[in-house]
């Protein structure tokens, strides 16, 4: 017998990962394929920052469809222009925040405190305007400039209509003249879920976010084939990817534009391969990663569903993350159900209309149904999802949203 574990066996199998890690949704690759001239826009836009802090505050509105590289970009241009302003010895900082995940503009203002300056600062006990207050007074005490990236602006916007920007956006009207002003802002909206949001605009504050719009449009297959060679030499093993399989992985993405989509599919199909073993990527890995995202998480499916479908499967997906087993009877999910209407002021179907969602849902491949084992009083329907239920929620919850809020 071999002294190696099991374990120990698995983990030193030979892999066709160099560095997975480069395939990670926060990592920003170190150049971008096919937008030279959007961080040119914004590198113009931004440059008297780096000549003359102080003197105006800029803005710019970024935007574009899902994967289409929009936080990728201002990520790349905060971190290289930050690099650039400070050689200048300007005090200045990058700050990037996603709204959607911090929930309300309190949220967002609070974490940008405590996560690039007082990480003690007290969770409570603020109105939003004084927690803006108190930003600006660090900015002024450190004597520092801010470019702030706004991600997923539009969620806040749905959620706290035209308030929070109309502020950032009079920061210093006031203020006694020749003020340095801090603040410039980067504001990011995906398409199309931004029109709605800007539906609750009023003019003057979308005109002071500027005339500057930068808009990013899907990518073709012939550029994600060129993007996912490149990231595809910094996460895998030196020909460990087959070219067809790499060709695949665009055309599939090349439907809707989406790198991210790309990117998934090669680090999904990449374990496929881990797991069989397979000391190369081949289009079937590809298509066996594609049947895991694909069906169920197409956002394209998801939309056509009808909304009590979307509030059923959210309420299946929501049910499975609390209870994190594979499956769970349909009472239970009923129960959810009821709990996810009342969230979104909806009144539940009956009984057999939920029955018949529940098939279609069933059939359609967005969820998994079977009946329970021998051993449970009675047999009851189970529900379950092939994917992962803290996505598929997220993605339903922002295509909720516009009801709630609506
Ligand atoms: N031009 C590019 N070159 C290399 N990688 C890219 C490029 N564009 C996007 N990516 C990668 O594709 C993925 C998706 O990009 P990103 O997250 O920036 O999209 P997004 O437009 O912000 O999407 P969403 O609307 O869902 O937030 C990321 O992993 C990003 O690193
Ligand atoms: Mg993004």
């Amino acid at each position: 017998m071999s002294g190696k574990s099991f374990v120990e066996k698995e983990l030193s199998a030979p892999s066709v990962f160099k560095d997975e890690s480069k395939l990670s949704p926060d990592y920003v690759p170190p150049s971008l394929l096919h937008r030279e001239e959007e961080l040119r826009i914004l590198a113009r836009t931004f440059r008297s920052l780096a000549e003359a802090p102080g003197e105006a505050s800029y803005r710019l509105i970024l935007r574009g469809p899902i994967g289409s590289g929009k936080t990728a970009l201002a990520k790349r241009f905060g971190s290289d222009f930050e690099a650039y302003v400070r050689k200048k010895k300007i005090n200045f900082k990058y700050v990037h925040v996603n709204c959607r995940e911090e929930g309300s503009f309190y949220g967002v203002l609070k974490n940008i405190i405590r996560r690039n300056f007082e990480r003690g600062f007290p969770s409570r006990g603020y109105s939003s305007q004084e927690l803006l207050s108190i930003f600006i007074e660090i900015l002024d005490k450190n004597n520092l400039h801010v470019l702030l990236a706004l991600d997923e602006l539009e969620a806040l916007i749905r959620k706290e209509g035209g308030d929070p920007l109309f502020s950032l956006t009079r920061l210093y009207e006031g203020r006694p003249p020749g003020s340095p002003q801090r603040l410039s802002l980067i504001c990011i909206f995906r398409e199309p879920e931004c029109e709605e949001a800007f539906k609750l605009l009023d003019a003057s504050t979308l005109s002071t976010l500027g005339h500057n719009t930068v808009k990013l449009e899907g990518y073709t297959s012939g550029q994600l084939k060129e993007i996912l060679e490149y990231r595809v030499h910094e996460a895998f093993q030196e020909n460990a990817v087959e070219p067809e399989a790499l060709e695949l992985a665009a055309d599939l993405a090349g439907e809707t534009g989406d790198a991210r989509f790309a990117i998934e599919l090669l680090w999904l199909g990449g374990k496929f391969a881990d797991t069989a073993r397979s000391p190369r990527l081949l289009p079937e890995h590809i298509r066996a990663a594609q049947m895991n995202i694909h069906p169920s998480l197409r956002r394209e499916d998801l939309k056509l569903l009808s909304l009590h479908e979307k509030l059923l499967l959210l309420a299946v997906a929501r049910a499975l993350r609390l209870s994190q087993t594979a499956y769970l009877p349909i009472g239970d999910v009923e129960k959810e159900y009821s709990a996810v209407c009342e969230e979104y002021r909806e009144k539940p179907r009956a009984h057999t209309q939920t029955w018949k969602y529940v098939k279609t849902l069933g059939m359609s491949g967005m969820m998994s149904t079977k009946i329970s084992g021998k051993g449970q009083r009675g047999k009851t329907t189970l529900l379950g999802l092939y994917v992962s239920s803290e996505r598929l929620e997220e993605e339903l919850r922002r295509m909720l949203e516009s009801k709630k809020h609506g």
